[in-house]
């Protein structure tokens, strides 16, 4: 009898879908869009940003689900177990690294949500105006300390719902926590929508502008089309490995962007009608949901509901996307060890992850604080580093090495049983699947990273 464990994964088409999605929506939508698309233009950003979404979105992530659903592995084993030879490892280990990156800084702003949800809650920012909310900001994220409980509440959270296999931690609560992220999201929107002026939100939102677009925006645009699907970090990799044998690769990819682009979509339709309503000043950069949006909510009826409705989707958002970054790291872990004299299980790579986002969100806190001056390079923080250096530069390589993977080191034959050739509306992404990724992505990616640093 063997004593192998079989391999994990989850038990409906469904849980996998809500759980790549829950992946993908995150503060990347809800935090991150709302304020580049402010800072580069609105609508035409948002033009730009869709396009991206289509061309390197679907198909990356196809790309991905692939690569984990055929393997069967985690980021650590799935380039090995397809080619059979570890030519491909450092691919692997730069997931791993971009992963580290990423939950260092992401589980810090998750601590902010959580700090801000619980402000909502007891109503403590009860009649403040924007300045007050500027000093109240800032106070915060002077504050190494509260800022540093708030993310260790947000990974011990994490790692309590990943100590569960995963199909009873993360399947289920995706199952659940998704379709209420929706719905609060469409209720808030409803309720902002309802605002005086709110049509000059809209305007700026989805009028585009094309004399705004820059090559700096392009590459603003690309990076956040890979952090928003988290692609590029063998997240979905991840979770390609607990797909069933059974579901569509093509389907699903779809499903997932079409959810997270509505997500984003929805976060600009509830931010820019609220900051244009009070003459609010849209670029205002990473502050604008934490400091402007109370300042707003502050101002309108049923500012308790509305700011506790509006930060606990916040919350649930970026949890669902923890979960699977952090899993991304505990798979890797797990499958890493599994051949050395003592393998870890699932409980103990748990453990030494959140060690390792620990110290990472030491470094990250730190450096937004006063004490973390040495923590500046070139005039940007740490954090702003590891924000920047993962979205623009890391993810884009390694999606850029994987779509190569795919699109030139498996035969066709093999990408061909996987994506199909399927009929009606799915025909043109599968019969377009691959120029894409053997050509036009590794080729656009890096003319937009050449034309971004100037160089082309
Ligand atoms: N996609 C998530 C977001 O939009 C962030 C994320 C990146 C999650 C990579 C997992 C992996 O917030």
């Amino acid at each position: 009898m063997s004593t192998e464990k079989s391999n994990p994964s989850f038990t409906s088409k469904l849980g996998l879908i809500m759980a790549a999605a829950g992946s993908a929506v995150g503060l990347g939508n809800i935090w991150k869009f709302p304020y580049i698309a402010g800072e580069n233009g609105g609508g035409a950003f948002l033009i730009i940003y869709l396009i991206c979404v289509l061309v390197f979105g679907l198909p990356l992530l196809m790309t991905e689900f692939l690569i984990g659903k055929k393997s069967g592995k985690s980021a650590f084993g799935a380039f090995q177990a397809i080619r059979n030879n570890n030519r491909w490892q450092w691919l692997s280990w730069c997931c791993m690294l971009t992963a580290i990156i990423i939950m260092g800084f992401y589980f810090v702003v998750t601590g902010w949500c959580f700090h801000y949800a619980v402000a909502a809650i007891m109503h403590s920012f009860k009649g403040l105006d924007t300045t007050a909310f500027y000093a109240h900001f800032s106070h915060f994220v002077n504050n190494g300390g509260a800022m540093f409980g708030y993310s260790v509440l947000a990974v011990a959270l994490t790692a309590g719902v990943l100590w569960f296999d995963v199909n009873k931690g993360i399947e289920r609560l995706s199952k659940i926590l998704m379709p209420l992220l929706l719905l609060m999201m469409v209720l808030m929107a409803g309720r902002v929508l309802m605002l005086p002026d709110s049509n000059i939100g809209m305007k700026f939102f989805f009028q585009a502008d094309f004399s705004k677009i820059t090559p700096g925006v392009v590459l603003a645009a690309m990076g956040q089309c890979f952090f928003s699907l988290s692609i590029g970090m063998g997240a979905i990799i991840t979770y390609g490995a607990y797909m069933p044998k059974t579901q569509n690769i093509t389907a699903t990819a779809l499903q997932v962007v079409v959810l997270d682009t509505l997500v984003a979509v929805l976060a600009g339709i509830i931010i820019f009608p609220a900051v244009f309503a009070f003459g609010v000043d849209p670029s205002e950069g990473p502050e604008l949901v934490f400091v402007v949006l109370p300042g707003v909510f502050e101002q309108m009826s049923f500012s308790w509901l509305s700011s506790v409705l509006f930060f606990g989707l916040l919350c649930i958002a970026a949890v669902t996307s923890t979960i699977s970054l952090m899993e991304v790291a505990v798979a890797f872990i797990t499958e890493a060890s599994a051949t050395h004299k003592h393998p870890l299980n699932r409980h103990k790579a748990v453990l030494v992850v959140s060690a390792i986002v620990l110290v990472m969100v030491v470094f990250n806190v730190l450096s937004l604080t006063d004490k973390g001056t040495w923590l500046f390079f070139q005039g940007k923080s740490f954090f702003d580093w590891a924000d920047t250096i993962s979205a623009n530069i890391l993810m884009p390589v390694n999606a850029f090495a994987m779509a190569l993977f795919v699109g030139w080191w498996l035969n066709k034959n093999e990408v061909h049983h996987e994506i199909g050739k399927k009929s009606g509306w799915q025909h043109w992404i599968c019969a377009s699947y691959l120029p894409l990724v053997r050509y036009l992505i590794p080729l656009a990616i890096m003319a937009i990273f050449l034309n971004g640093l100037g160089i082309l």
